[in-house]
């Protein structure tokens, strides 16, 4: 059987991360690039030397070519700045699009047949860059915050409730900002809605927290934002993608009418399977989840707008 290629695009914190957990959990061989010379080498070299020790022998390269990321399966796009404290994910706009549209680029050239799974921030007009940069379907365009919000409100209902995070479903939509839409009519403990055992006050409060889930992580290191969970959780839709598990996850995928939006990336409920996004699974909203999407999609537009893809 061919062995998976992945191309990480960043060695950076979520990047480097991500190529440990892809290797760990036996998915596919990683080829790191990045524009600092020397770092994404060092790094999969590294990663290489830990495989006899963790018991995986697949292939890891760190460039700076991108002839070495040809025809890779899946890209993870993890380029670009961080956020620093007192900075929005907002302020990286401007930045992080020149990066992620010089990366697309080279992406789609050199491997036309990937599915793209982007990270870097503000997260849904990046996602939004690369689908219009790279003249991919919209299936094979996804970005990676929902699995990471859904994943820290399920921890933080975890922490309330003491119990099992694996007991715990939980949905964030909307955009990856402020505005996100934490959804706790369908976030459940063993089927049970949260809004059946905890009290509205406390719902609010993890709502509040997980809103700014991003932000508590970035206050306390200083130095950077999060990367184990977003990590994980861009490894959760990689191995859902080449497993075909037709795993119902929270993703950023490109709308066309589906909950009223149109022609905008914004997370919501989607099928990943071998094709990337094979359904947009659409839930039905209250007003006032609906009006909080909408809201957070307007967010979203204005970035969008500001960049003009
Ligand atoms: P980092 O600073 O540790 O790594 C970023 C890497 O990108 C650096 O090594 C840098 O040299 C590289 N880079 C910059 N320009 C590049 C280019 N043109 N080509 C290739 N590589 C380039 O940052 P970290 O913590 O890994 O975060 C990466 C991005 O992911 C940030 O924009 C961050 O805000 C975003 N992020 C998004 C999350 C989400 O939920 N969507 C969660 C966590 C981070
Ligand atoms: C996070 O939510 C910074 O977007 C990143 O941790």
């Amino acid at each position: 059987m061919k062995r998976k290629k992945v191309t990480v695009v960043g060695s950076g914190n979520v990047g480097a991360t991500a190529a440990q957990r892809i290797v760990d959990q036996d998915l596919a061989d990683v080829v790191l690039i990045d524009i600092i010379e020397g770092v994404p080498q060092g790094k999969a070299l590294d990663l290489l030397q830990s495989g006899p020790v963790e018991g995986y022998d697949f292939s890891l390269i760190g460039t700076n070519d991108y002839k070495d990321t040809a025809d890779s399966d899946a890209v993870i796009i993890t380029a670009g700045l961080p956020r620093k404290p007192g900075m929005s994910r907002d302020d990286l706009l401007l930045k992080n699009y020149e990066i992620v549209k010089s990366v697309t680029e080279q992406i789609a050239k050199h491997s036309p047949n990937a599915i793209l799974i982007v990270v870097s921030n503000p997260l849904d007009a990046m996602v939004q860059t690369a689908f219009k940069v790279s003249g991919f379907p919209k299936n094979r365009v996804i970005g990676m915050a929902g699995v990471l919000d859904s994943a820290r409100f399920r921890t933080f209902i975890a922490m309330e409730l003491k119990v099992s995070v694996e007991n715990i479903h939980a949905f964030v939509l909307g955009g990856h900002g402020d505005t996100m839409v934490p959804l706790p009519r369908y976030s459940t403990v063993c089927g049970i809605p949260i809004t059946e055992l905890l009290p509205k006050e406390k719902i609010d409060a993890l709502v509040k927290r997980t809103a700014s889930g991003g932000a508590e992580i970035v206050g306390l290191l200083k130095t950077g934002s999060a990367y184990y969970a977003p990590s994980a959780a861009s490894v959760e839709m990689l191995e859902a993608i080449f497993k075909d598990k037709k795993k119902i996850l929270p993703c950023a995928a490109y709308l066309e009418g589906e909950y009223g939006i149109h022609g905008l990336y914004v997370g919501v409920p989607v099928k990943l399977g071998k094709n990337g996004v094979e359904e947009i699974i659409q839930i039905k909203l209250t007003t006032e989840e609906d009006a909080a999407l909408k809201k957070s999609a307007a967010a979203v537009k204005e970035l969008v707008e500001i960049i003009k893809v």
